[in-house]
């Protein structure tokens, strides 16, 4: 990472992730196992996009970052690859409406490696904010049950059994995939649109992965120049000291280290890599006067 790079610290954790989404989202929203803080993608709206613009997830699992663009005033497109989280997705963005949401969502059930393929021809170009994070690790920290006296039981922590579903292709084959991925972003963003990925190190068989380092590699050969790198914090800030709400199983990860002598640490953050795409230049100009047209106005995409 640049080390001249701008970098702020997000409060994004002052109030649990239960908290953020209790009545913004159907309470089933919980069945998914990796989902992004609705403060994270909240801000990460507000800062990068404005009212009226168009906001894309190619892997939106339940709708958070969709949610909270149109909570914003903004369009939303989302592309998930699992039936069961698209359709939950659409139920959270129908949710939204009937609380008062102002812009239009909808979810289209697809591969986003063929983002460009997969969502309405009209939008190609036009996108203002992709808000995204990717899938990694087949089996992840889901529910916990204690079951007095036989330990605990772990539910929810799997996005499908799919094998095609990108968080079961393993390291290399997601960097792969993510290259097309952000290879499409980087078509249907606007001239100078902004991208903006959360994305956490993990430890695997011992070493830390830096899998943020990694997307930042990918991101910059798919065409996107990387802008800034945020810290999303996942614990709470009270006064001088951070409250941590880390999981169970983050949390038995580092004793169990830490027994062996490994001194491990609580991963208490997210990443929020934020790209640009290429900026205008004399031949897009004409890009740039169909953009000054907020998404919200035209019933282009919105009729088809
Ligand atoms: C980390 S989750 C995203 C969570 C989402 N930001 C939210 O808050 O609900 C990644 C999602 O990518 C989906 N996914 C995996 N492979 C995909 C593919 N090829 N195309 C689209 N979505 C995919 C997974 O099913 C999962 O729901």
């Amino acid at each position: 990472m640049p080390a001249d790079l701008p970098l702020s610290v997000w409060p994004t954790a002052q109030r649990n992730a239960r908290a953020q989404r209790a009545g913004r989202y159907l309470e089933i929203s919980g069945t998914h196992p990796a989902k992004m803080l609705p403060a994270i993608a909240a801000r990460a709206i507000a800062t990068y996009s404005a009212p009226g613009d168009l906001v894309v997830d190619p892997m939106a699992g339940i709708g958070s970052t969709l949610v909270e663009a149109v909570h914003l005033g903004r369009d939303a497109i989302g592309v998930e690859y699992e039936p069961t989280w698209a359709n939950l997705a659409r139920a959270n963005l129908r949710h939204a409406t009937s609380q008062g949401a102002t812009g239009h969502g909808e979810v289209v059930c697809g591969d986003a490696r063929h983002l460009a393929a997969v969502v309405d021809p009209a939008v190609v170009g036009l996108v203002g904010l992709v808000v995204t994070s990717p899938p990694y690790g087949a089996s992840l920290h889901g529910r916990v049950t204690a079951r007095p006296g036989q330990g605990i039981a772990k539910s929810h922590n799997r996005y499908s059994t799919n094998p095609a579903n990108l968080a079961h292709v393993g390291l290399a084959g997601l960097l792969d995939a993510m290259g097309t991925i952000l290879s499409g972003c980087a078509r249907v963003l606007r001239p100078g649109g902004y991208l903006a990925m959360t994305v956490r190190p993990y430890w695997s068989n011992g070493r830390l992965v830096d899998l943020p380092g990694a997307l930042v590699r990918v991101g910059e050969a798919a065409g996107l120049v990387l802008y800034e790198r945020n810290v999303a914090l996942l614990a709470a800030l009270r006064d001088d000291h951070l409250v941590p709400r880390c999981s169970f199983f983050a949390l038995e990860q580092v004793r169990k280290a830490r027994a062996k002598g490994v001194p491990r640490q609580v991963i208490a953050h997210e990443d929020l890599l934020v790209f640009r795409a290429a900026p205008i230049s004399a031949s897009s100009a004409g890009a740039v006067v169909r953009l000054a047209q907020p998404m919200n106005a035209s019933p282009a995409w919105r009729a088809a």
